[in-house]
């Protein structure tokens, strides 16, 4: 009894230790950026603590560096009520207006002497509030109405910057109860990381890195929330008693305390250096890790901020200068149709260039025609255009005030502008669609298409030379391709007869690509480069494809019944039939081998990454999900571990989801698996 008593003060003693270190580390690798120690040294620190709390669970505390993913997803989130609400600040556009500002607190002060400002980075991300109590935190919430706010304490654990508790021991004691107000961040690096891996599973991205942040403090799940990249700067603290007399002292503070201070921070005398300061950022912002929007401006003196007090939304004491916006107006000149592959035409602003963050736009997407007529865009209008992330510059609205009554409303022509054919919109599609089969600027994106790199590779096939020889009518589908002949080459304009023969072997070498970029080429809806691949490594040749029932089709792993329809509606058509028996006569590649099917597994989506599923699986067993991994190349793996990839999450997952989640490995929910396979299958 008694040698159990001393292991556990021993283990008691270790723990705090450890504790303490793990602390010290997580500030200096988060708050200071100053590692002291390698990631290997880290982890074995955090093992030992792990294996300590499981021998002694009941030395576990909330406030172990152990716990900052913990809990079970939430069905929603309790209200808390700010004690202080958290108010927001009135933005400022211009220097008149800070003047003004300025003017407003000397009156308030009764003074007319310089006032003292704190000049802040006005992060741009969400605001929370942190409460801690005996130094310990007890409550993350978010800003809400400014009255209340969403107790998201456990999403907030996860970032690591965030002290679950206040280390230092030089601060009063009344410190360790206070309030401090921040704002959560995504860094602009891991915003793109983020996207680019929401990208390849096929999940929607987000507009900007505030979006970002803010989904991810929406998420119910803390361990989700854990693999998102979030940070904290705090830029605000409320205490009983023992704070600084300033705002800038008070930062400093909570920089010795541990927390993670808005940086760059500066004191100006007199408002003409605080728009001094607005100027220089203006510039500055881009060169800084994470977005901002503009600067805060706050009276220094918490004695001056009292006596000013502040209205019912805003304090009049701060101000928020903000930078103009990452929005542009130009002049649309016109809107311009693109006709797709599949005769989907797609209206285009073309618009007056205009230099929008750093390049110049002169293009910006329209989406489609209710689009259009739901912004009311004419031809002719002052637009205003936006770059959000990393998406193509869309028009947000029109400026409507300065019309001239000169613009010219768009219409969705009947007519196919590039061949004049009927243009139909489908029933529940917002496309409009050219039904002309033999409409030119169909035909040249199908051509483009089939020459393609992952089609037939025909690099010497390029768009102008595409157009001329359609525009000729020499090419109406690929089979025309190879009926090609060096004379009538020759005769086009800016061919010289070594590039004829360029292109008349390129057209002799893509014969022999495998049967899979066949596939691909012919351009049949819904399918992609890794859904051509399993349907050649299924059907073997392009007969059998082209005979197979739906149902047939469907047994492909990867094939649903949208694609099955698809692929039936193509080969069932005539004029696909009569292209095929000219390419087949051409002499393409029509079966494969079993064995290049299986060489080209190297190649799948997936190669040589390695898989482990724990829990059940709603849309498919588990033998199925692992012959899905299989087939794109990817390995099942036997045990969790740091060489595997991926951890695929079923329902009520066993331990290994934990051990998981402790070595920080990628998880995926089945929802998220299946987009990825998806969209490696070429489905999406
Ligand atoms: S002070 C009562 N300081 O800007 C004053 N706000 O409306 C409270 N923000 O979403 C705000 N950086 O979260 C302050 N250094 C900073 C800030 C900052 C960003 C955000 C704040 C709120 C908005 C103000």
């Amino acid at each position: 009894m008694s040698g159990e008593k001393l292991d556990r003060d021993v283990a008691k003693e270790q723990i705090d230790r450890l504790r303490q270190e793990i602390r010290h580390h997580d500030w200096c690798y988060y708050v200071a950026n100053e590692p002291e120690i390698s990631d290997q040294e880290y982890d074995r620190l955090m093992e030992q603590l792990l294996a300590l709390e499981e021998r002694f669970p009941e030395l576990i505390t909330a406030d172990s560096p152990t716990r900052r993913v913990a809990g079970e997803p939430l069905s929603g989130f309790p209200v808390v009520e700010h004690k202080v609400s958290m108010l927001s600040l009135a933005n400022t556009y211009s220097w008149q207006e800070l003047l003004e500002f300025d003017r407003r607190v000397q009156r308030g002060l009764n003074t007319s002497a310089q006032i003292e400002y704190a000049v802040e980075l006005k992060v741009d991300g969400v605001a929370v509030s942190l409460r801690y109590e005996q130094g310990r935190l007890v409550q993350g919430s978010t800003r809400g109405d400014g009255l209340y706010g969403d107790d998201i304490t456990a999403n907030l654990k996860t970032i690591k910057s965030i002290p679950l508790t206040i280390f230092s021991s030089q601060i009063p004691l009344s410190m360790h109860s206070l309030e401090v107000r921040g704002e959560v961040f995504m860094t602009r690096e891991n915003f793109a990381r983020v996207n680019q891996a929401r990208e390849r599973a096929g999940e929607p991205l987000f507009a900007n890195p505030r979006n970002a942040t803010a989904g991810s403090l929406k998420l119910l799940d803390p361990r989700l929330v854990a693999k998102r990249p979030l940070d904290i700067f705090l830029y605000a603290c409320l205490a009983e008693q023992d704070l600084p007399e300033t705002q800038s002292e008070a930062m400093d503070l909570l920089e010795r305390m541990g927390f993670k201070v808005t940086p760059h921070r500066r004191v100006c005398l007199g408002i003409q250096a605080v728009i001094d300061c607005c100027q220089e950022w203006e510039d500055r912002r881009e060169a800084l890790p994470f977005e901002i929007d503009g600067l805060v401006i706050k009276v220094n003196s918490f004695v001056q901020q009292r006596q000013l007090g502040e209205t019912a939304k805003n304090p009049r004491w701060a101000i928020s200068y903000k930078f103009p916006g990452r929005q542009a107006t130009t002049r649309l000149l016109d809107i311009q149709l693109q006709v797709g592959r599949t005769g989907t035409i797609t209206p285009v602003a073309i618009l007056e260039p205009v230099a929008l963050s750093g390049s110049v736009i002169s293009r910006a997407t329209l989406h489609n025609a209710d689009e259009i007529n739901r912004k009311d865009i004419r031809i002719g209008d002052r637009v205003i255009i936006e770059k959000g992330g990393e998406v193509i510059p869309k028009v947000v609205k029109v400026v409507t005030s300065v019309r001239t009554g000169q613009e010219r409303q768009f219409q969705m022509p009947s007519l196919c502008p590039a061949c004049g054919g009927a243009v139909i919109r489908e029933e529940e599609e917002a496309a409009y669609r050219c039904q002309n089969l033999d409409c030119s600027a169909q035909i040249e994106r199908i051509i483009q298409h089939f020459a393609s790199r992952n089609a037939m590779d025909i690099e010497e096939l390029g768009p102008a030379l595409i157009r001329q020889l359609v525009a000729g009518g020499r090419v109406k589908n690929p089979a025309d391709l190879y009926d090609l002949r060096l004379e009538e080459l020759k005769a086009l304009e800016r061919m010289a007869e070594k590039s004829a023969q360029n292109l008349l072997s390129a057209l002799e070498k893509s014969k022999r690509r495998p049967l899979s970029a066949l596939i691909f080429a012919l351009g049949i809806r819904h399918v992609g480069v890794v859904a051509a691949e399993n349907l050649a490594r299924y059907f073997r040749s392009l007969d059998a494809l082209g005979a197979a029932s739906r149902e047939e089709l469907e047994k492909v792993s990867g094939v649903g019944p949208v694609m099955a329809e698809s692929i039936e509606k193509f080969f069932r058509a005539e004029r696909n039939r009569q292209v095929l028996n000219r390419l087949r006569q051409a002499g393409l590649v029509w079966t494969e081998e079993a064995d290049t099917a299986e060489r080209r597994k190297e190649d799948g989506g997936l190669a040589g990454q390695r898989f482990i599923f724990t829990g059940t699986l709603r849309s498919f067993t588990r033998a199925q999900a692992e012959e899905m991994v299989k087939s794109l190349g990817g390995i099942i793996g036997s045990a969790v571990g740091k060489s595997i990839d991926f951890v695929v999450v079923g329902e009520q997952p066993g331990s290994k989801f934990q051990k998981a989640c402790d070595l920080g490995l990628k998880i995926l929910k089945e929802d998220e698996f299946r987009l990825m396979i998806e969209r490696l299958q070429g489905n999406i």
